[in-house]
């Protein structure tokens, strides 16, 4: 999945095999330091991996930070049915209902249009004041601009 273009479009590149292990192994550790993170999706009797979805808190400092985001990667054969939204769907109520958080975000690059689908479908609200440059991405580099989408607890 790390290592397909079409998965990675909207990141820097693709990732080795050595970046993709070092990244199963951050969420390893995320899930030991803040007993959630991002959950491996298994889809039954279709995929024993299809790729992660889930909550996790970002590494950078932000106006938004500290937050808790939610985020996903599928694996390309499984994109177009719906596997996403209902993943996050769950991982929503796992933040409110569980976590007892009141406010959830969720970023992307600005021309990454299938993930603000996805957001704009669980019913996250996007206000450009929020855009942001992201601060791993240097000057000039054409992914750098984000936009945020937020949503919060229902009272
Ligand atoms: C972002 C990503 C997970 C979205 O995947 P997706 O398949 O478009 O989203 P879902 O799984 O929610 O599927 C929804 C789509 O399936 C369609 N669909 C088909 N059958 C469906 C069903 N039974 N139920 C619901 N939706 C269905 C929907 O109409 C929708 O299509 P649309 O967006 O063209 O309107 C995927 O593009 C991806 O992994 N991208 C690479 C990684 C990435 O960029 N991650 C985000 C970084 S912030």
């Amino acid at each position: 999945m790390n290592a397909d273009p079409r998965v990675m479009e909207h990141f820097s590149g693709v990732l080795s095999r050595e970046e993709s292990d070092a990244l199963a192994a951050r969420i390893d550790e995320h899930f030991a330091e803040h007993m959630f993170g991002l959950w491996a999706v298994e889809i039954p009797g279709v995929a024993p991996f299809a790729g992660f979805i889930g909550l996790s808190v970002p590494g950078f400092q932000a106006r938004f930070t500290p937050c808790v985001e939610i985020g996903w990667r599928l694996a390309a054969e499984h994109w177009g049915r719906g596997y996403a939204t209902e993943g996050a769907h769950a991982a929503l109520a796992f933040g409110f209902d569980t976590l007892g958080l009141d406010e959830i975000v969720s970023f992307t690059t600005a021309g990454n249009l299938p993930s603000r689908r996805v957001m704009k479908r669980l019913g996250m609200r996007h206000d450009p004041a929020d855009d942001f440059d992201h601060p791993a991405l240097p000057d000039g580099h054409p992914l750098r601009r984000h936009v945020l989408y937020r949503i919060r607890r229902a009272i």
